[in-house]
């Protein structure tokens, strides 16, 4: 048994998402959450620029005493996880590798952030798993901006929607949404294939894989009750407590600004 936290960070706000997924299958944990809302969007950003800010929030997840750290951002599992998963004592979980073991389909499309996609991360990570898999993937750079600015039930969503995606209309079995907020996009993307096409919520794999990694070594919280959620974010906390209700039904304890 283990009572410290679980670490999670993201670019910004998108990884609330996958905070609200592991809450759900394990409430007595507490959590802190790091959103870097200063210096996002991470998707348009260099390699090396991405590996420098997560080791940054690493270390200072790290100075808190949390016992596992989330990746919580597609864009940095996918361009940092590599190098800095054996740069610290803490073990390291990102939103890629438990989705790319999960999924069987043979007909798999991948939309993410455009750093993610150059990166071939997603493609490497699900062939060697599924080998005889045909991965194409998409970057859909507005998504980001639609979801932070509240613009998902709107017609630049549909027009984006539409410019993107039309071409995975009959070409695809799956589709991973690889961006950790692009859930938010869920409901819209399923209407636009009329529930054709399996939607791959990242989040979901993510959660189980923290699960198990909590059982299998043996860390879980002993704790009867809910546990407690603490964010950290390097720009504005009124910002910050503001927009985070659009990403999940979460009651922080304190947030905190940060600069690193
Ligand atoms: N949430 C980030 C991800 O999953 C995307 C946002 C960004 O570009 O910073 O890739």
């Amino acid at each position: 048994m283990n009572n410290n936290s679980i670490g999670l960070f993201d670019s910004g706000l998108g990884g609330l998402t996958v905070l609200s997924e592991i809450k759900s299958i394990l409430p007595n944990e507490n959590y802190i959450y790091f959103g870097d809302t200063a210096r996002v969007p991470y998707g348009s950003k260099s390699k090396e620029t991405i590996i420098e800010y997560s080791r940054q929030i690493i270390s200072f997840l790290i100075s808190k005493g949390v016992k596992l750290i989330v990746i919580a951002c597609g864009t940095a599992s996918s361009l940092a996880f590599d190098t800095v998963k054996d740069e610290f004592d803490v073990p390291i979980i990102n939103v890629i590798t438990p989705t790319a073991k999960s999924i069987k389909s043979s007909r798999i499309g991948v939309i993410a952030t455009s750093a993610t996609i150059k990166s071939n991360a997603w493609k490497k990570e699900i062939l060697k798993y599924n080998s005889t898999a045909h991965v194409t993937s998409k970057a859909c750079p507005l998504f980001v901006p639609i979801v932070e600015e509240g613009l998902v039930n709107t017609q630049v969503a549909s027009d984006a929607i539409n410019l993107y995606l039309k071409s995975y209309k009959n070409n695809v079995d799956s589709l991973v949404l690889g961006c950790t907020h692009y859930p938010i996009l869920i409901d819209k993307i399923n209407s636009y294939f009329n529930g054709k096409i399996k939607l791959v919520n990242i989040n979901k794999a993510c959660a189980k894989e923290v699960y198990s990694y909590l059982k299998s070594h043996k860390l879980f919280n002993d704790s009867k009750k809910e546990g407690s959620m603490v964010a950290y974010t390097t720009d504005s906390t009124v910002t910050f407590k503001k927009n985070a209700k659009k990403f999940c039904n979460c009651s922080f304890k304190a947030i905190k600004k940060v600069s690193l």
